[in-house]
């Protein structure tokens, strides 16, 4: 194993990355045609395994997919990816999509699905940017109306990523017809009155694995907690917007379109909410 070829998994057996290939006609290549999920490793424990099993399994059934593996198959194969990584945190990727077929929009009869998985060491936010909060730019959502289904398909969220970066800010906030969505690659959570308020897990946003860690810590922490629809206008004057996301955990925002927002750093809520999930994290 050398560092520039990682050892990942195609389709039953583990390989250096750069022997891994497929056809051309592979239908996440050209339609975008799979589902996936990335899931954070600390210390060679992957966390919440179970519910990015379950939300896989949701996925594949949405877009109307078999399912490759069974979650005991998943777990096994996963757990042999991470220990054959020379590093111990890990962010695992692994992705299904509907195989390799002759180009035709219609579902191949037949086909085996391809399956995927990869892993990269964890990079989480640096001291700074949890101390000192990060920027985001803000836009209209204009991705399709089913942001609930992990799919490969991401041009709407590259797009919108793309936005961040060319503004050097981190993340690109999202709003339909007037209401907070979700962020390119993170949901968003806003306080307001001193309670954390977090748009429902609906169509049009993912249901993030780090969205529900952040509810079930905030409540645990006796933090008041509602989750209902977030105006445009109450989001840009809530005492705090948080991002959340597997690699990002709780990332406060303290910069809003290059004016800073609310007090220009992280909240007093957001600072205990950050503590408790902190300790609730494998170490
Ligand atoms: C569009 C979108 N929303 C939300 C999230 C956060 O989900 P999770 O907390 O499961 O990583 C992601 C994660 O990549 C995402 O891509």
């Amino acid at each position: 194993m050398t560092e520039t070829s990682p050892i990942v998994y195609l389709n039953g057996a583990f390989v250096p990355l750069a022997d891994a290939r497929i056809s051309v006609l592979d239908r996440g290549f050209i339609y975008g045609d799979g589902v996936y999920e990335v899931v954070p490793v600390y210390q060679r424990q992957p966390f919440r395994m179970a519910q990015h099993l379950a939300r896989l399994a949701r996925s594949l059934d949405g877009v109307g997919m078999a399912h490759p593996m069974t979650d005991a198959q998943w777990m096994t194969t996963i757990t042999e990816l991470i220990a054959r990584q020379p590093f111990a945190d890990q962010a695992v990727y692994f992705q299904v999509t509907r195989g390799v077929a002759k180009r035709d929009h219609a579902f191949p009869k037949g086909v085996e699905p391809t399956v995927f998985m990869m892993s990269n060491p964890l990079v989480l936010p640096s001291q700074g940017q949890v101390e000192r909060g990060v920027a985001v730019v803000t836009a209209e959502d204009n991705r399709w109306h089913r942001c609930d289904l992990k799919t490969t398909s991401l041009l709407g969220n590259v797009l919108m990523r793309q936005l961040a970066v060319e503004a050097n800010a981190v993340e690109t906030v999202m709003f339909r017809d007037g209401y907070l969505t979700e962020a390119s690659a993170s949901n968003v959570l806003a306080v307001i009155d001193g309670t954390v308020v977090a748009p429902p897990k609906d169509h049009l946003i993912l249901p993030g694995i780090t969205y529900d860690a952040t509810l079930e810590v905030t409540r645990a922490a006796g933090v008041p907690l509602v989750v209902r629809p977030v105006t445009r206008a109450e989001a840009m004057a809530a005492d705090e917007l948080w991002l959340s996301s597997s690699t990002k955990e709780v990332l406060a925002i303290t910069t809003v379109d290059g004016k800073p927002f609310g007090a220009g750093m992280p909240g007093p809520v957001f600072r205990k909410v950050y503590a408790a999930f902190q300790a609730t994290k494998p170490h």
